[in-house]
């Protein structure tokens, strides 16, 4: 028997705001959601993440940008630009994030895709095994044409010129197919060009100049999550915020600029320019 609701067409006529749209049906969420939801790959730890049960406070920013996140997951697919949240750790940026697209992927069907940047950049790395050689467009395929991908912490990643090639590669093609993108990152986007824990010294001033056309972005500081206690509520995350403002470091890693970094990167242990990629259909990189 049909869905009485739609006869069984899958859509449904719904008024939100005074504003006439289709979606799609309840019959349809069931049978396809759990499907989408797996194949989009979010981490078991943010599977139930959404806007819903994040936590706000006493925070401007922080209102603001769930405020943001959920006008971008209201419009979705009619968004121009992706969003690029920064700020430092247990801030829910990742929570965030995951809630928009768990509800593009649940509500509007949308093929959306996590990744963490450095898993992403693992997976690709471990194609180029010669004796493998799982064909890398398999991962890079559905990374370049989800209509919604979140790459989660940008900039993490140790910095080489065979990752700016390649994130640069997967960040331009979904720029060039209009197709948005959520970053998350815990780099500051701060002007001074010597600063080495910037955003854009972590990820090159390429990538950088693409996000600002790409993204908003949404900066913003809070209480880290993670050291709630478990009954703790709106009012101690606020306190945690106030204790820790202006003093709150980023995670730790090498003493050594990311340039240097990049410097010492032995070639040879880098797979070939990925421009070199072939693509289905005998067309190279875009
Ligand atoms: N305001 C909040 N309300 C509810 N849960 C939160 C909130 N902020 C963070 N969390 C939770 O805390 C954990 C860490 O948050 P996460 O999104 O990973 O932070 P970030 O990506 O900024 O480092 C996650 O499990 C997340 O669901
Ligand atoms: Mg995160
Ligand atoms: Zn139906």
């Amino acid at each position: 028997m049909s869905c009485p609701h739609c006869d069984g067409t899958g859509w449904r006529a719904h008024e939100r705001d005074g504003v006439r749209r289709v979606e799609r049906c309840d019959c349809w969420q069931h049978t396809h959601a759990s499907k989408r939801l797996s194949d989009a790959r979010v981490p078991p730890r943010y599977a139930r993440c959404d806007l819903e049960n994040f936590v706000i406070y006493q925070n401007e920013r922080l209102v603001s940008v769930v405020a943001r996140a959920r006008r971008f997951a209201e419009a979705f697919p009619a968004v121009s630009k992706g969003l690029c949240l920064i700020g430092p750790p247990g801030i829910g940026k990742t929570h965030i994030a995951v809630a928009v697209l768990r509800r593009v992927v649940i509500e509007q069907g949308a093929r959306g895709l996590f990744y963490d940047v450095r898993d992403l950049l693992r997976v690709i790395r471990s194609t180029y095994n010669p004796v493998v050689r799982t064909a890398e467009m398999d991962i890079l395929r559905p990374v370049m044409d989800a209509e919604l991908l979140v790459l989660d912490d940008l900039g993490a990643e140790k910095p080489s010129e065979w990752v700016e090639e390649t994130v640069n590669l997967i960040v331009n093609t979904r720029y060039n197919e209009r197709r948005p993108t959520i970053f998350t990152t815990n780099y500051e986007d701060l002007p001074d060009e010597a600063e080495l824990d910037s955003l854009k010294v972590r990820v090159g001033f390429r990538l950088h100049s693409r996000l600002h056309e790409m993204c908003e972005f949404l900066e913003y500081d809070g209480g880290d999550y993670r050291m709630l206690p478990a009954n703790g509520g709106p009012d101690d995350l606020a306190t945690l915020w106030k204790q820790h403002k202006g003093r709150r470091p980023l995670p730790a890693r090498a003493h050594r600029p990311a340039r240097a970094e990049m410097r010492d990167q032995g070639a040879a242990k880098e797979p070939r320019d990925p421009r070199e990629l072939k693509w289905p259909g005998g067309k190279a990189g875009r």
